[in-house]
């Protein structure tokens, strides 16, 4: 068969970014350009810049992906674009210069959701092993899903508040620390004790989690101690965070493992880059000697090679979208 290759666009956060993805595991040319900087002066994401920053780079982005890759337009066989979900301003950029490209170019349309295309950045240089059990964990999710073939979505679990890197932020945020917080606790956590007492996240036996009950309890000890001037240890609560925050998150895995046999265990979404979190993950598949999948580094926070990953099943199956397509803030994983 004759090799396929996508070039993807991803604009639905902060990052824009676009690859060559060849026949859904290779790849070929990587960009990403993050926004990151401008927004940490703000204390997050700010829509409205967002979108206008991904306006004025994504032809840069475009130019430089197509210029780092042996591959011509010419031998691109479909445009891949993430349509859902994020924030409505940025993804329209992305969706209308993927419409644009494809037009010109005369090529198809893929339209790719987001959390899957997380979910499809462990199919990059590997190779998924169904039925598999996914740990989904970044700004919007923590969900644990099961796969038993190819955009095929059972949602074991979800968080029935805040996602597991908005806690994170927000943490991050009354500790006086940069956005974006996950890699900054992280840090901070490096150099402390788990010491604090916090309380346990949702202790029962559910695949669902919560995050908003331990993260207010730390914002409302944080400003309670600040009240009567007492000193707070800043990297012990850091560290006492991260570790009841990740080994609710493991507790949970564990309980998804012992319901049922899978062949393989991956994790994403932008949590995922958290090396604490990777280490407890590894120890725990070792356990159950269960295949493990952890996508690079790079891979793992927003980019393009992901959603060139999540489109190329789509692209097998010709389900190509047309000049109608537009952004959605929100998507369920079954809804393309
Ligand atoms: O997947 P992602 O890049 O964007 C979304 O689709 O949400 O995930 C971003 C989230 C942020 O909340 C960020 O704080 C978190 O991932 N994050 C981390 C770490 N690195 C990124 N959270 C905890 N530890 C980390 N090392
Ligand atoms: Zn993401």
């Amino acid at each position: 068969m004759k090799d396929v290759y996508i070039l993807a666009i991803e604009t639905s956060c902060d990052e824009t970014s676009m690859a060559i993805v060849k026949n859904g595991h290779h790849v070929e040319s990587f960009t990403v350009l993050t926004q990151m900087d401008t927004h940490a002066n703000y204390g997050g994401v700010v829509p409205e810049i967002a979108s206008r920053m991904h306006t004025e780079n994504i032809t840069l982005v475009f130019e430089e992906t197509m210029k780092k890759s042996k591959i011509k337009m010419a031998q691109i066989d479909a445009i891949a674009v993430t349509y859902a979900p994020g924030l409505l301003g940025s993804l329209l950029v992305g969706v209308e210069f993927a419409k644009t490209i494809a037009f010109v170019y005369n090529k198809p349309l893929i339209a790719v959701n987001h959390t899957i295309g997380h979910i499809y950045a462990n199919n990059i240089d590997n190779e998924l092993q169904f039925p598999l059990l996914a740990l989904v964990v970044s700004g919007g999710h923590t969900d644990l899903i099961e796969m038993n073939k190819d955009y095929d979505f059972n949602v074991l679990g979800s968080t029935m508040d805040d996602a597991i890197g908005e806690a994170f932020d927000k943490v991050a945020r009354v500790l006086d620390l940069k956005y974006p917080g996950g890699p900054n606790v992280e840090r901070l956590a490096k150099l402390g004790q788990p010491t604090y007492k916090l309380p346990k996240p949702l202790n029962d036996k559910s695949l669902n989690f919560s995050f908003s009950g331990l993260k207010s309890s730390i914002i409302n000890l944080v400003h309670n101690e600040r009240q009567r001037n007492h000193e707070i240890n800043k990297e012990d609560l850091a560290c006492s965070f991260q570790t009841t925050a990740f080994d609710e998150v493991t507790r949970k895995v564990e309980l998804a493992l012992q319901h049922k046999k899978y062949r393989q265990l991956i994790i994403a979404g932008g949590v995922s880059a958290s090396q604490y979190l990777r280490k407890e993950i590894k120890t725990l598949a070792d356990k159950y000697d269960i295949l493990l999948n952890i996508p690079d580094f790079k891979y793992c926070t927003d980019n393009a090679a992901m959603i060139g990953a999540a489109a190329y099943p789509l692209y097998l199956e010709k389900k190509f979208a047309d000049y109608s397509l537009n952004a959605q803030s929100g998507a369920s994983l079954n809804s393309k």
